[in-house]
């Protein structure tokens, strides 16, 4: 969990002009500074992450990264000692190719170097993204890099793009190399900051989730892309909608927002501390989609606590129709696969209403209003 820039801002280095918003020194102090005072880090929110466009264009003379000097005045040294000194991680970006996606340079040729170079900045995040790269070559080349990161001795999450390139030139990936060398790996698209975005990587999800879904555990996790929550895309409905379903995808929970000027509303469904606990569960099991009809998708995810072999559950009632009204939905236990005959303490995750205990065979009604959703925990 943590913050991560790219989706909200992007590739934006005229500090001259825009010195505010800019990848920048100056941005990560802020965002660090505002993770920690408004409350994120203590509900689990951890890592700073640089994404692209804080290199120099070129290498130092001794083939060293060298951070852009005029945008990084102190180096990323200095940059991570204020992140730990705040009690938090902080995470870069790099590319497996002759150049990162907004075209600074790339890993290649350098391997050792530059994880050696991470490891001296004290960095504990890596993003390594595919550009410039064959998709043929990632097979050897991101267990090669992740060699030289665990050379290090430096402990350092390992943030894969491998399967989303190898897909997108037409290959499997690998799924089984992939989660012995990466700790969490893209599938799909970049996140925009639009629903119909969000619902592209949900489809995606839910249709490849005999291939993905197997690939999910403690240590070693699919990632559907940053928290877009907060930003000028999404209706409040919306980002419920991605925080619900990204706890039952087991996702990665990188914010992408700028925490000066979210609204209060937005930071509160960020904060939800039960969604974020489903997301977080011990089990490390990813969620599937069990139904989905006429607009109306079931989304379940098996966690903790879990009593004589029954699992307790996070459900999502999904309504992805356009009618201006909501629609009801009713279901029972049962048919949501959940059978404990001792029955099931029904919790709304969002409302703070707790139903009790029902039994298998009671019936859920509940009204879900356009491209909403209900989230509730059923615990065994
Ligand atoms: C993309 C990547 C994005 C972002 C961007 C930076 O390929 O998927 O998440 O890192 O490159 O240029």
């Amino acid at each position: 969990m943590g913050w991560l820039s790219w989706e909200r801002f992007r590739c934006n280095t005229d500090c001259k002009n825009d010195p505010d918003n800019c990848i920048s020194d100056r941005l990560f102090r802020t965002m660090t500074d505002l993770v920690v005072s408004e409350g994120y880090a203590a509900v689990g929110y951890e890592y700073i992450n640089i994404d692209d466009c804080w290199l120099e264009k070129d290498r130092s003379y001794s083939g060293q990264l060298v951070p852009d000097r005029l945008r990084f005045p102190y180096g990323l040294h200095d940059l991570s000692n204020y992140v730990h000194g705040k009690g938090l991680k902080f995470g870069i970006y790099e590319d497996y190719g002759n150049y990162t996606c907004a075209g600074y340079p790339g890993v290649l040729g350098y391997l050792e170097t530059d994880a050696d170079t991470f490891a001296s900045w004290n960095v504990d995040y890596v993003k390594l993204d595919g550009c410039y790269s064959h998709p043929r070559d990632m097979d050897r080349g991101y267990p090669e890099f992740g060699f030289h990161l665990n050379r290090t001795g430096r402990p350092m999450v390992y943030s894969c793009s491998w399967p989303v390139y190898q897909i997108y030139s037409g290959m499997s990936p690998n799924y089984s190399s992939i989660v012995e060398h990466c700790n969490l790996w893209r599938n799909f698209d970049d996140i925009q900051d639009s629903w119909a975005s969000l619902e592209s990587i949900i489809d995606y999800y839910g249709n490849n989730q005999d291939n993905i879904v197997p690939n999910a555990g403690p240590g070693h996790w699919n990632d559907p892309d940053m928290l877009i929550i907060g930003n000028f895309g999404l209706s409040y409905e919306q980002s419920k909608t991605q925080m619900a379903l990204w706890a039952i995808l087991a996702a990665p929970l990188l914010m992408s927002v700028d925490l000066r000027t979210i609204r209060p509303e937005y930071k509160a469904i960020l904060q939800n501390r039960k969604i974020i606990a489903v997301d977080q569960d011990p089990l490390g099991y990813q969620g599937r989609r069990i139904y989905k009809n006429n607009g109306i998708e079931i989304w379940a995810r098996p966690i903790t606590p879990v009593y004589q072999n029954y699992f307790s559950y996070a459900v999502a009632f999904l309504n992805r129709r356009t009618d201006g009204t909501p629609s009801d939905v009713a279901v029972t236990l049962r048919e949501l696969g959940l059978s404990n005959p001792g029955g099931y303490s029904v919790e709304d995750l969002y409302e703070d209403v707790n139903y009790g205990v029902l039994t298998p065979l009671t019936k859920i009604k509940v009204k879900v209003n356009p491209s909403g959703e209900y989230i509730f925990k059923y615990k065994s």
